[in-house]
């Protein structure tokens, strides 16, 4: 059901693969709402995902980019807000990669240039994009800012390996830059700490089936879907959030705040 919650509002969504993407869903949820927007992700993800099909269904335009380039963001921003017909309302941030995971490095045993890289992309990202939004005053007033996080940010989930530091530097600099943006262009910055979802990066993380099931036990009301935390970053987008700023805001059906359910001590107990 759509609300036309985000009816004028003009944007940049990072990070839709494939049509299990936590973006995808979301820029699928955005166009629902009245959003208009640029697709954007690595060169290399454009030519092994699907994201033309995408943008044809939301009559969106593609602008590759490497969110470790200053260059490509410059261009991203400068060329977004001209094919859109102004500054910018909202911009999602779901972008995350580790080389130690891909390359079965385990966390005792990191390469420094596979954490490096990994860093580069899935946290300081975030600070090079809303650096560049800063400085090219792209953003409106009361515009938002969203990126995705999990909650291995807080407590230790041991196959989470080096994405667990990253995240915990991801979820700073939204504070960090939440202050600043909020300030000086009255614009808000909040990270969603989602529920493990099966998409290409979740299913990276070694034992996810069994995380996955775990979690959804764990939770009074079940894992929160993609499609679920698209909902959620459309709330964040509209203007029935103007005051929610430099928060981690947990969106994971209550895992977050249970010690332990049922489902998961009947495992224990005769
Ligand atoms: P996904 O694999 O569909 O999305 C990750 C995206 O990052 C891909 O589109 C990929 O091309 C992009 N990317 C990688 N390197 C890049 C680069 N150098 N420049 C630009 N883009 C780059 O997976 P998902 O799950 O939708 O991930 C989105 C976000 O959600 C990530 O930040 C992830 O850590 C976060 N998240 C995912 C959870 C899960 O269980 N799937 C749980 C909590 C948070």
């Amino acid at each position: 059901m759509a609300y036309d919650l985000l009816k004028g509002k003009r944007g940049i969504i990072f990070g839709a693969l494939d049509s299990n993407s936590i973006a995808w869903k979301t820029a699928e949820r955005v166009h629902e709402e009245g959003g208009k927007f640029v697709l954007t992700n690595a060169p290399i993800a454009m030519r092994m995902g699907q994201i033309k099909e995408l943008a044809q269904k939301t009559g969106s335009e593609i602008i590759p980019a490497d969110a470790t380039s200053e260059d490509d963001l410059g261009n991203l921003v400068n060329e977004s807000v001209k094919i859109l017909g102004g500054k910018l309302d909202f911009v999602l941030h779901s972008i995350g990669m580790s080389v130690n995971v891909r390359k079965g490095r385990a966390y005792t045993d990191q390469n420094y240039d596979f954490s490096h890289k990994g860093w580069d992309i899935s946290a300081l990202s975030f600070h090079r994009v809303m650096q560049t939004l800063f400085k090219a005053d792209a953003m409106n007033e009361w515009g938002s800012i969203v990126a995705l996080t999990y909650m291995a940010a807080q407590r230790t989930f041991p196959d989470y390996n080096d994405m667990a530091d990253n995240k915990a530097y991801l979820e700073s600099v939204a504070r960090s830059f939440g202050y600043f943006f909020g300030k000086e262009k009255k614009v808000r910055v909040n990270t969603i700490s989602q529920s493990p979802t099966p998409t290409t990066a979740g299913q990276g993380v070694k034992g996810f089936d069994g995380f996955i099931t775990y979690a959804d036990k764990m939770s009074p009301l079940g894992n929160a879907t993609a499609l679920e935390c698209a909902d959620y970053t459309v709330t964040l987008f509209s203007d029935l959030t103007k005051k929610v700023t430099m928060q981690n805001l947990f969106h994971d059906g209550g895992f977050s705040n249970t010690g332990v359910s049922k489902e998961v001590m009947d495992n224990f107990t005769e």
